[in-house]
């Protein structure tokens, strides 16, 4: 399993060591979440900020924006050669032409469904994405309780991804921690993210992060 901590748990006055502990503690990716207040009923970090935790980290970047207007915030963090971004189909009109956008500029295109949101609406953009990343919360707040359903979708996406292409990975993201991860992996998931669980363990992170692996 790969394990993708969420900076939103981090200390923010002490963000860089917090970037670096994760990195250190063996994470695979650094997961960044964007939020603009809009799309969902919280404000994060910019591109300043990110820049920073860019320096810090010694493991790719994986950006969730959880935005309206997806174009504008991915030229604005794309000089930040991220590994990933991922942006939330229900608030794209053109899910076909961002992926493309993505793609040509160097960063791995990934979409990310809401609980709600079915397997199916991606069928037709499979072949042209790297990865798909299921809520398994509400978009918008670390610290969430999981959503048990989210494991048959990841099941039922799974499924559509070997028929349309097996090489795209599925993420989960949302009240992760050691017990629902098995779950996940029998399910065919293969990267988590994890904040509360990874920064808040009481043995520590790296504790936390090998546990999920
Ligand atoms: C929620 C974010 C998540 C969140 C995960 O909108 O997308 O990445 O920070 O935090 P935990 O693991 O605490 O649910
Ligand atoms: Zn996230």
């Amino acid at each position: 399993m790969l394990v993708a901590p969420s900076i939103l748990s981090a200390d923010f006055g002490h963000l860089a060591r917090d970037v670096q502990a994760v990195c250190d503690g063996g994470c695979d990716l650094v997961h960044v979440d964007v939020m603009d207040g809009h799309f969902v009923p919280n404000l994060t970090i910019g591109p300043v900020v990110v820049e920073a935790v860019s320096k810090a980290a010694t493991k790719p970047l994986d950006i969730h924006l959880m935005v309206e207007n997806n174009s504008f915030f991915v030229d604005l963090f794309a000089p930040l050669k991220p590994e990933f971004i991922s942006f939330h189909i229900e608030e794209e009109k053109h899910p076909h032409r961002l992926i493309q956008k993505i793609r040509s500029l160097g960063i791995r295109p990934s979409i990310v469904l809401n609980p709600h949101t079915l397997p199916e609406a991606v069928e037709f953009l499979l072949e042209d994405l790297d990865m798909v990343l299921l809520m398994s919360v509400n978009p918008g707040f670390g610290g969430q309780t999981f959503i048990p359903s989210v494991i048959e979708k990841a099941q039922r996406l799974k499924a559509l991804i070997e028929k349309r292409n097996p090489a795209c990975l599925i993420e989960v993201d949302g009240g992760v921690n050691d017990v629902n991860v098995k779950a996940l992996a029998a399910a065919g998931v293969d990267v988590v993210v994890a904040g509360s669980f990874v920064y808040k363990h009481p043995e520590g992170i790296n504790e936390a992060i090998s546990s999920l692996k």
